[in-house]
Formats: C-alpha cells, sequence, structure tokens
C-alpha cells in the first residue's frame, strides 16, 4: 500500500490527515440480551480485554488518539474502564504486581478518550452526528464499537492512506455470501488499479439479496469528511426507523464526493453477534503466548470429544 499510495500522496496539496476518531457505542445489544441489559457489550472481554480496548488499540497504532466515545444510558462502565483506578493501581502496587498495574493503566493512558451522549438511540447516523461539535470541519475516523479487526491484519492504517491519496470518504468493505448483504449495507462500486480498493458509485442499507448491487458489504471503520455532518442533518430515518449512515453516504455520492472502498481480506469478528464473539475469544485465546498452549490442548480434546 505505501508504496502504490506514496506518488498520489505526494501529489495531494492541502491534504489535513484526520486526527480524530468517533467510536459510536450507545447501541442497545439487542442481538446479545440478556447480557447487554446491564452490560455494555463493548466491555465484554475477549480473553481478558474489552472488546473496545482492541479497537483503541487499533486507532493509536493508525496514529489516532484523540478518541471520542458517543455512550448512552448505561453505558457508563465504558468511562471508567478508560479512566484512571488509583485505588486499584495503590493495592497493585502495594504488592509488586507490575504486570497487572501496567495493564491496568494502560487502558487510561493509551489515548485521550472523551465522551459525548447520544440520548436515544436513534441509528449509527445519529450516534455519528453527536460527534459534529467535537470534530469540527476536519477529516476523522470512525470505528465502531463492537467490530474487532484482527491485530495482524491492519485496516485503519491502510484506509488513512486511501483517504490521504484520493480524499473524500473511504469505507471498509468485506466480500459476503450473496445471502448475507441485507444484514449490512451494500455498494456499487467499480474498480480501481489496486484489487483492494474500489470507487463506490452508490450505496444502499440493508438491500434484498436479489436487488444488492454486490456482495461488498459496509464493515465498521469509515474515513469520512465533514460534509457527511451536513448530509446527516437532511437524512430521514431509514432502515429499522434509525438514521442510517450508510443513507447519508449514499446522498453525499450522489452530490460528487470522491467514495472509495478498501476491501478487506484479515480476520474480523462482530462482537456483538453471539457467534463471532465466540470465535473471537476462541481464536485470540489460542494465539495467546500465555494461555494459549493449554488452552488449544483443551480445545483439541473437546473436539475430539475426550474434554
Ligand atoms: P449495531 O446495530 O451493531 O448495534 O450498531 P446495536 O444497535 O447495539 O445492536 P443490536 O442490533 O441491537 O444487537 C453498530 C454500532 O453503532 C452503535 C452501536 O453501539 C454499534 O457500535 N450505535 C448504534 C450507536 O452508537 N447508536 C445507535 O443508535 C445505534
Amino acid at each position: 500500500m505505501r508504496t502504490v499510495y506514496a506518488p498520489l500522496m505526494a501529489a495531494a496539496t492541502n491534504h489535513t490527515p484526520p486526527r480524530k476518531v468517533v467510536i459510536p457505542a450507545a447501541g442497545l445489544g439487542t442481538r446479545f440480551l440478556p447480557a447487554t441489559k446491564a452490560v455494555p457489550k463493548e466491555l465484554f472481554p475477549v480473553v481478558d480485554t474489552p472488546a473496545m480496548q482492541y479497537i483503541v488499540e487499533e486507532a493509536v497504532r493508525a496514529g489516532l488518539t484523540d478518541v471520542l466515545v458517543v455512550t448512552g444510558r448505561g453505558k457508563e462502565a465504558i468511562a471508567d474502564h478508560f479512566d484512571r483506578a488509583p485505588e486499584l493501581e495503590a493495592t497493585l502496587l502495594a504488592k509488586g504486581d507490575h504486570g497487572r498495574l501496567e495493564a491496568v493503566m494502560r487502558s487510561a493512558d493509551m489515548a485521550d478518550v472523551h465522551f459525548v451522549r447520544q440520548g436515544a438511540p436513534r441509528g449509527l447516523g445519529h450516534a455519528v452526528l453527536c460527534s459534529a461539535p467535537y470534530v469540527g470541519s476536519e477529516p476523522f475516523a470512525v470505528m465502531l464499537g463492537d467490530d474487532l479487526i484482527d491485530v495482524r491484519d491492519p485496516l485503519l492504517s491502510t484506509m488513512l492512506e486511501v483517504q490521504g491519496a484520493y480524499g473524500g470518504c473511504v469505507v471498509a468493505l468485506l466480500e459476503v455470501p450473496r445471502n448475507q448483504i441485507s444484514r449490512y449495507g451494500c455498494v456499487a462500486a467499480s474498480r480501481t488499479h489496486d484489487d483492494s480498493v474500489v470507487r463506490i458509485t452508490d450505496m444502499v442499507e440493508k438491500p434484498d439479496p436479489d436487488a444488492a448491487p454486490s456482495n461488498l458489504a459496509i464493515i465498521g471503520r469509515y474515513v469520512l469528511s465533514a460534509r457527511v455532518f451536513d448530509a446527516l442533518r437532511e437524512t430521514e430515518p431509514g432502515s429499522g426507523g434509525e438514521i442510517q449512515l450508510t443513507d447519508a453516504l449514499k446522498s453525499l455520492v450522489a452530490a460528487g464526493e470522491p467514495m472509495h472502498g478498501v476491501v478487506f481480506r484479515g480476520r474480523r469478528y462482530d462482537t456483538g453477534d453471539r457467534g463471532d464473539y465466540l470465535r473471537a475469544v476462541v481464536r485470540l485465546a489460542c494465539d495467546r503466548e500465555d494461555i494459549g498452549p493449554g488452552f488449544r490442548r483443551w480445545l483439541e480434546d473437546f473436539v475430539a470429544g475426550r474434554a
């Protein structure tokens, strides 16, 4: 990616790179009830780390340390997780447990995490609109609070490079089986010189498989221009009665905004979906140096019916 886009980036003048990232985390998490009645799904542990911490770590690796989390009622624990915990830190320090002390402090120190409340869960587009006063007029990233991208398969940093090259907006895309496209936003797109980047010509939220323009589904990473806020202000409730980000992006494309998609071929988990959440926990546990070997042995025995 770096070599492909370097000449284009050099040619781009007056490009303001995104510095801020918005993480919408105000959804009700109904697919995971009753667990989400009192506990935000964004804090569900993937092994021993809340799902959302992986997302903030991904932002930091891509160079974005100014984070705004959009929360809602019952999500206060998210702020606690990204804050200092003086009593806990003092106890761990007194015990000489430096490993855990470092882990506890890391979530508070790794980024500047700010919060805004959505008020009522009126949809992803509305959650993004709540970030407008904070974001201002510069381009920014959006990372969904329940969409976990494997650390070994960088996505956001690639999207930032593509946005630097083409300007406008960039969305992350996943090729899905046709019969699953109705769960996602979907794009119509044409090829570019790079087989992992497409130029988007239209979008539709949750299409019928028969009417879908492609099998390219929008997943939870976006790099957006601030023009999306004007589009969102004009967007009426759409699929599910919610204000859909896809509908606002569709109107931006129609108005001539450059819109590209990065086709992601790595490992990704929707931790708001029970099956995907379990796959994320098992995969990441198997890959861990500390608990991985023992867990794998148990898993092999379990699958073979010996455990
Ligand atoms: P999802 O549709 O995956 O989340 O939204 P949800 O609405 O919580 O899930 P279910 O379908 O009821 O199980 C994608 C992202 O957008 C956020 C969610 O928190 C999630 O990170 N979101 C969604 C908001 O912040 N506000 C909303 O009004 C809706």
